[in-house]
This record gives C-alpha cells, sequence and structure tokens, in this order.
C-alpha cells in the first residue's frame, strides 16, 4: 500500500470542467451547499423526485446502526420506474436497447416494458408469489432479467439476482438463504461464443433447494422449446416464461409497498466462507440511485446510457435497471464479452447505438489499453459526452488512456466509489462541477460523509486511514438478511459509531479521496469481489487437499489475481494434473470468477506460534517480495522453503 501511495502523490494532473458541459450540466455547486446546509432537507428534497403513493411522515430514524428512511413513506418502485413515464412524452421512448453476443437486437419502449412487466407480474403471482415473498433470478443479460426485477417490485416481493457466472452449488446455497419460492432462469445464455446452459445448472441447484414451488424459463435460444439437451422442463415446477406470459392480462395495479419494506437481497462475499445477503429497501434505495444517476450521469432526455455491468452485481442493480429508468433514461444492454467476435465490440456497439455515457470498470479499461488503440481507433466514438469508471481503484494510466482514446480528450470521467452494502454512489466527481484527479474518486456525493480514522478510530484530515462512514445514508443497506448480529459485527463493530466499509484510504490537501483497496480479507479480481475464505473452503472440500490458504496477488489486467497454497493429505502427489483438478473444483463449487490462477504445493504454511496461517507472507511470495517480518513464525524454515520453490517456478 506505501507504494502505491507514493505513486498516487507524484499525481499532480488536473481536469477541470469542460466550460460547455458545465453550462448544461444537471449538476451545480449549489447541491452542494443545500445538502451542507441539512442533509435530512436534502434527501427529502431528493424523495420528492420520486412518485409517493403516501408521502413519509419522518425523513429519518437513527438507531445506531440502524436506519429507517422516509418512515410511513407508501411507493411502488416499478410505478416510478414505469408507470409515471407513461401519460408524456416518454411513453414511445427507448427504455431498454438490447444487444445479444450473437448480434440479435430489440428495443423495448417504457411502453413495452411496463406492459411486460405487469404481465410477468401477473404470472408470478399465480405462481403464487405475494408481498414478501422471495424469488431468485439466475439469467444471462437479457431484457426478461430486467423485467423479472421489476415485476417482483411491482408486487412487492423480494429478488435476489443471482449473477449467471455462478455455478449450482453457489445458487443452491443463496436461494436457501432466503428461501426462495420461484427461481427465474433461461435456457441458456452466450458466453465468448458458447452457450452456457443455464437451465441444467438450474436443475442442479435445485436438486438441494425444498423452497422452490416453481421454476420460470426464459428461452433464450431461438427455437429453443423442446431442446432438452438445454432445457429438460420438469412437469408441475417448470414454465416457459413467454407461454405463462401469453395468458396474462397487461393490467397489473402496482402494490404499494412500505418505504423500509424489502425491495432486494444481494448477495455478496464477506471475510467468512458463507456469502452475506445484502438487504436493501425500497424508498430511500429508489431515492439515492435516482439521484445520483441524474447527477452523476447527468442524464438528459436524448441521452443513450450504457452501464456495461452484468444485473447480477450491484452496479447492474442500481445503473442498469433502477436509477436510469427511474429517470426515464435510454439505457443499452449487452449481453456478452467485449472480445467477442472481436476485440471492438464495445466500441461497435457505442458507434451502433449512439452510446452518450458510458460506465464500465477499470479491469476492463486496462484490457483495452494491452489490446491497443486500433480497435476502438476504427469506429466513431463521437456520441460519447461523458465516461464513469466503477469497482475498484483505477490506476492514473488507464484514467488518462480513457481520457483520451476513448474520450477523445473531451469527455468528463467520473471515477464512482461506492459498493453492494451503500446501494448507490457515494464518492464521486459531479460532472461540469469537480476538478478531477486522475485516480481519485474526489469528493463525498452531496449529502454523503465520509471519514477517514486511524487505527484507533480517531478521524485523521490527511494521509493513510480507513474509510468510514458516520452518517447514515438512504440507500445503505438495512442488515445481513436473517443475521443482524453479523451486520453489527461485520461494519459496525470494528469503529464503533461507524460504517467501515473495508477500504483503505487516503486524503490528500484538497480533501480529495484516494481509495486504496481492501484491508481484509476480500480480493477484487477484475471488479469482482471475492473472499479468500470462501475460496479456501472450496479448495480443502477437495479429497486431497488438507489445508489451504488464499492471497491476492497484484496483476496488470484484473488488479488481483487469486494465488493458492495448498497442503495435500498424505499419500496424495503434487501434480499438474491435480492442480487442473482443483481449479475445475473451486469453478464447479463457486463459478469460474474464483478459480486460482496459480496453485503452490507445500508441506506446510507458514503459520504463527499460535497457528494462524501469515497470509501477508504468502502475499509477499506470491508477489516475488522481500519476505516481511518472520519472527513471530512457528518454523521460519517453512516459508524460505516456499519462497524458494516459488523462485524456482518463475525462473
Ligand atoms: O474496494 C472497493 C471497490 O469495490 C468494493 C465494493 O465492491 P462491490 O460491493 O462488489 O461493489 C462494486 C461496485 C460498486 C469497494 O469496497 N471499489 C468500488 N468502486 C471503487 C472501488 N475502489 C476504488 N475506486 C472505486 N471507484
Amino acid at each position: 500500500m506505501d507504494a502505491q501511495l507514493s505513486t498516487l502523490l507524484f499525481e499532480q494532473r488536473r481536469f477541470p470542467p469542460p466550460p460547455e458541459f458545465a453550462a448544461s450540466a444537471n449538476a451545480g455547486e449549489a447541491l452542494y451547499r443545500s445538502a451542507e446546509r441539512d442533509h435530512e432537507a436534502f434527501w427529502a428534497e431528493q424523495a420528492r423526485a420520486l412518485h409517493w403513493i403516501r408521502p413519509w411522515d419522518r425523513v429519518l430514524e437513527w438507531n445506531p446502526p440502524h436506519a429507517k428512511w422516509f418512515v410511513g413513506g407508501k411507493l411502488n418502485v416499478s410505478a416510478n420506474c414505469l408507470d409515471r413515464h407513461l401519460d408524456g412524452p416518454l411513453r414511445n421512448k427507448a427504455a431498454l436497447i438490447w444487444e445479444g453476443e450473437p448480434g440479435d437486437r430489440r428495443v423495448l419502449t417504457y411502453w413495452d416494458l411496463a406492459r411486460e412487466v405487469r404481465k410477468a407480474a401477473n404470472a408470478l403471482k399465480r405462481l403464487g408469489v405475494g408481498k414478501g415473498d422471495r424469488v431468485a433470478i439466475y439469467m444471462p443479460l437479457v431484457p426478461e432479467a430486467a423485467i423479472a426485477m421489476l415485476a417482483c417490485a411491482r408486487i412487492g416481493a423480494v429478488h435476489s439476482v443471482i449473477f449467471g457466472g455462478f455455478s449450482a452449488e453457489s445458487v443452491r446455497d443463496r436461494v436457501n438463504d432466503a428461501e426462495a419460492k420461484v427461481l427465474i432462469t433461461a435456457d441458456a445464455g452466450y458466453r465468448r461464443g458458447q452457450v452456457l446452459p443455464l437451465k441444467r445448472m438450474a436443475d442442479a441447484a435445485m436438486a438441494g433447494t425444498p423452497s422452490i414451488r416453481h421454476c420460470v424459463v426464459v428461452r433464450r435460444r431461438p427455437g429453443g422449446e423442446g431442446d432438452e439437451a438445454f432445457a429438460q422442463m420438469t412437469e408441475g415446477r417448470d414454465h416457459w416464461w413467454h407461454r405463462l406470459l401469453d395468458a396474462e392480462s397487461a393490467e397489473c395495479e402496482p402494490t404499494p409497498v412500505d418505504a423500509e419494506d424489502l425491495l432486494f437481497i444481494l448477495y455478496t462475499s464477506g471475510t467468512t466462507g458463507k456469502p452475506k445477503g445484502i438487504v436493501h429497501t425500497t424508498g430511500g434505495y429508489l431515492t439515492q440511485v435516482a439521484a445520483t444517476t441524474r447527477y452523476v450521469f447527468d442524464l438528459k432526455p436524448e441521452d443513450v446510457f450504457w452501464c456495461t455491468a452484468d444485473i447480477g452485481w450491484v452496479t447492474g442493480h442500481s445503473y442498469v435497471v433502477y436509477g436510469p429508468l427511474a429517470n426515464g433514461a435510454t439505457v443499452l444492454i449487452y449481453e456478452g464479452a467485449p472480445d467477442w467476435p472481436e476485440r471492438d465490440r464495445f466500441w461497435s456497439l457505442v458507434e451502433r447505438h449512439g452510446v452518450t455515457v458510458l460506465y464500465t470498470a477499470p479491469t476492463a479499461i486496462r484490457a483495452f489499453m494491452k489490446w491497443g488503440t486500433e480497435h476502438p481507433g476504427r469506429h466513431d466514438l463521437s456520441s460519447l459526452r461523458l465516461l464513469g469508471s466503477v469497482g475498484e481503484p483505477i490506476n492514473p494510466e488507464a484514467w488518462i488512456w480513457y481520457h483520451t482514446h476513448i474520450g477523445g480528450g473531451r469527455c468528463p470521467i467520473v471515477d464512482t466509489w461506492w459498493q453492494t452494502e451503500t446501494g448507490g454512489i457515494m464518492i464521486t466527481p459531479l460532472p461540469g462541477v469537480t476538478t478531477t484527479k486522475p485516480g481519485s474518486a474526489t469528493t463525498p456525493f452531496p449529502g454523503i460523509t465520509a471519514e477517514l480514522v486511524d487505527t484507533a478510530g480517531t478521524v485523521i484530515t490527511k494521509g493513510g486511514g480507513f474509510l468510514t462512514l458516520p452518517e447514515p445514508w438512504p440507500g445503505m443497506l438495512r442488515t445481513i438478511y436473517r443475521d443482524d448480529q453479523r451486520y453489527r459485527d461485520t461494519y459496525w463493530s470494528r469503529f464503533p459509531g461507524r460504517y467501515f466499509a473495508g477500504d483503505g484510504a487516503k486524503l490528500d490537501e484538497d480533501g480529495y479521496w484516494w481509495i486504496l483497496g481492501r484491508v481484509d480479507d476480500v480480493l477484487n479480481v477484475a471488479g469482482h469481489r471475492i473472499g479468500t475464505m470462501e475460496v479456501e473452503s472450496a479448495l480443502v472440500e477437495h479429497s486431497s487437499v488438507a489445508e489451504a490458504a488464499v492471497v491476492g496477488r497484484a496483476h496488470e489486467l484484473k488488479g488481483q489475481a487469486l494465488a493458492a497454497f495448498v497442503t495435500l493429505k498424505d499419500g496424495q502427489h503434487p501434480t499438474s494434473e491435480l492442480k487442473d483438478d482443483l481449479k475445475a473444483h473451486v469453478t464447479q463449487k463457486i463459478g469460474a470468477i474464483a478459480r486460482p490462477d496459480d496453485i503452490f504445493f507445500s508441506a506446510d504454511l507458514p503459520k504463527t506460534r499460535s497457528g494462524k496461517i501469515m497470509r501477508r507472507l504468502l502475499k509477499d511470495i506470491a508477489e516475488g517480495r522481500a519476505l516481511g517480518d518472520t519472527t513471530t513464525l512457528a518454523d521460519p524454515n517453512v516459508v524460505s522453503r516456499l519462497k524458494e520453490m516459488y523462485e524456482e517456478k518463475e525462473g
């Protein structure tokens, strides 16, 4: 972290807002001033931009660590994202422009989307889904994924979207934790030219999910119905989405939902082997995502907004579906990989659809840098006017490359820091207002307070420390699903009275934030959160493995890569086949995103005298650094042997 800090300190470049952009920006300086006067009043003003069925009685009830926002208010998220746009000029505007990986395209206007959502909501009701029931969504990035989310919101059901890259076992565990009644999936999805058999995975998951009564299957493959290789339908349990919807009416009144009723659960990795079900509620969440979308992405009626995240992650929830649709925006969604069929796919999408605002992740930008400027160079990217970054720290070189080669030097960049837990963007520039510095997420959004503390929890105003949030914010997680103690322990106990984000950060002399990354056992691999413990538990479930320790090592493209140190059971032999087998095993247990990049076999792992594995030393080894302090080791020879072994491999 020290090396990172000093590199960042050299970053002196400044990018003031272009005057033309500032002249018509949605945000102005005044936003900060009005928020500073009174945070609650500021958020209430933002909430008034939504449609409420019943107004709230109190803006905030704060009994740390539990907050309630807009207490007593009633609203419906789908009505806010759809119905209220249908009486005016937005009725026939494109809501979703979709492109599948094979090149198939669909456009749904607000009218189309509302009709589909109502039908889907009626179908869910017919399957016995009611207010508060949980529905799991395990889908490729197709319009039906967003329709399914909005249909749940329409009837007050709680969705739990599970990223389509997760394994059957991960799906099973998440479905069981939430006790979902219905699972919505698709026969298949496309990724890098391959057909992913999602329904088959869902079937494997459903072999162990007693709560599931029905499974709804979207037909993604043309003519897919009847192709048993992809979707074997279990009589009575499984239903084709299109058949269910065909039979439903397009009338469906939105269910009034309490501001504090659950909108969704989203599982994310933490420092234990068990993912946490992050709970988000309705009124505060929608207020924050709608307001941040309006001001951070500066959306105008004619914009085409492309957030490249999958709906399986929080970014897809907040900035593909809820934030943009609440603002009546046109959203582009693309199912597949950025390098399929060629490495210019993103730029051909931008050109073809006239994308104006692009929001993507540093890991993607670093890959584009490596692939070379000829790919964006072949396309007209002049429609772009604003660029965004999210998910991990963006290194200044990648920022400058993005600015120069994608933004043509004219587009402001918003580097937005936030988390699954925060629901919406927390630290970000406001385009047209903030002078940016490459690599810094700049300052908190109006109405948000962030403070840097040292290890003792004392607030510091410059230098390095821990990022904390001392005040509640509308989109904050309310708890961990059915585990409030874990909520208190994870977020509120390290620095009592403050939410601890798990990130290290630095404040510079202008009060700008430089996020340095996770300081806990959570890794950020290609913008995806992975708990080292999850990967370790998957490894030790393998019959050959006695013990495993997983650490992150710096990786040029992915930010971090997974390195696993594995001790085998007696009688097992370290072979390259076994390495491949272990990688495949983790893929099967968790999903391909958790597949270790390196596996090292070792007779022992470095441990303290009390038996704790010293991951810090393993990280030194994996990153090829000189070993840090080894004095507390039970057997210092273990680590020097490991280092030698590692260096031999490298050489
Ligand atoms: O470490 C921070 C990093 O991503 C973590 C949150 O991951 P997740 O819940 O999966 O949400 C990702 C998308 C919101 C944070 O704890 N992170 C996110 N955005 C940034 C970031 N790190 C640096 N700069 C960012 N802009």
